[in-house]
């Protein structure tokens, strides 16, 4: 394989473009030429192709978001808008495609190895919802983010004896209101995986206040509903006085962390190396820090699974 494509697809997240220079990086150090797709799925179907090359992705690493820009395409779930794209990478002479994205990004890429066109996958979202991955990129800058935002509130929360309710990100999954919450040390952490008792969270407030704790941090996935619904029962409840912060997409910018750029450097790395061993209709992971390759459908047909042992610690914990 001589000529490979990059495009990043989907939600953006913070690695994003370090993965972009990985890529691009080894395909040159191992000879290829490479090409970026900029608009995603709609830039690949209008034929948005440009040859990428060691400088174009020099000072990138530590950027947020995606110098490839991303989109949500409506055409290309259509097997004409599949059709388009693969006779846009044909033209282009490209022989095989990187597609950096969550899951549906996966599966649109799926769809062009059904049409004989070879793909690899790169796990990038904020929301670690993609299963046979211990880590996606983007989720450990998005959780630090999250974190960073809690610690400020907690100041005036302290000060004025409130409790606050904030909502985070993660599409259907409770990754990140999770392991935030136990980070900086919340109540309650309210997610979709585990069934919420109303009762309970109303008993654990109570129990802080007769110990003296005149302010709570309750933090609430989006997965489950709106934050303004819990801080409403809450106030009913306990007739305190109650504060909404929904983070909304400042999680998703910033300069990604280490982590995430190493991540995104030994995935992007992975993912041009996999092609060039003739594999395809795959995504890269990582489980237990060994970066590893599964079959888009294994991984696909499988649900995210959200470790819960961290959620009974995060429990005990908040006591
Ligand atoms: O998948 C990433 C994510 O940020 C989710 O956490 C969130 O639900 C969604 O994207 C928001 O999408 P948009 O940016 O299209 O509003």
């Amino acid at each position: 394989m001589k000529k490979i494509a990059v495009l990043t697809s989907g939600g953006d997240a913070p690695g994003m473009n370090a993965a972009i220079r990985a890529a691009v990086r080894r395909a040159v150090y191992h000879g290829m030429q490479i090409f970026g797709v900029y608009h995603g799925y709609d830039g690949l179907i209008q034929g948005d192709i440009q040859e990428m090359s060691l400088g174009s992705v020099g000072d990138i690493i530590h950027r947020g978001g995606t110098i490839l820009y991303s989109a949500r395409s409506q055409e290309f779930r259509t097997d004409e808008g599949q059709q388009k794209a693969v006779e846009q990478l044909r033209k282009h002479g490209i022989e095989g495609l990187i597609v950096i994205g969550g899951d549906g990004s996966f599966r649109g890429a799926q769809k062009l190895t059904q049409k004989g066109f070879p793909t690899i996958g790169i796990p990038g979202t904020i929301d670690n919802d993609i299963p046979c991955t211990d880590f996606t990129i983007g989720f450990d800058t998005a959780l630090n983010t999250i974190v960073e935002a809690i610690d400020k509130i907690r100041d005036t929360a302290t000060s004025h004896e409130r409790t606050y309710i904030i909502e985070v990100m993660g599409r259907d999954a409770g990754d990140l209101a999770l392991w935030a919450g136990l980070a900086a040390g919340a109540e309650s952490i309210i997610i979709p995986e585990e069934e919420q008792d109303m009762d309970d969270i109303i008993e654990r407030l109570h129990a802080g206040y007769r110990r003296g704790k005149k302010h709570s941090i309750i933090i609430v996935a989006e997965g489950v509903g709106s934050a303004s619904v819990y801080a409403d029962k809450i106030k009913e409840r306990t007739g305190w006085e109650t504060r909404v912060t929904v983070l909304g997409h400042i999680q998703r910018g910033g300069s990604p962390t280490a982590f995430d750029r190493m991540l995104a450097s030994r995935m992007g790395a992975a993912a041009v190396d996999l092609l060039l061993e003739g594999k395809a209709d795959r995504m890269v992971g990582i489980q237990n820090n060994q970066i590893v390759d599964i079959d888009f459908d294994e991984a696909l047909s499988q649900k995210h699974q959200l470790d819960l042992s961290i959620y009974q610690l995060a429990r005990s914990l908040s006591i």
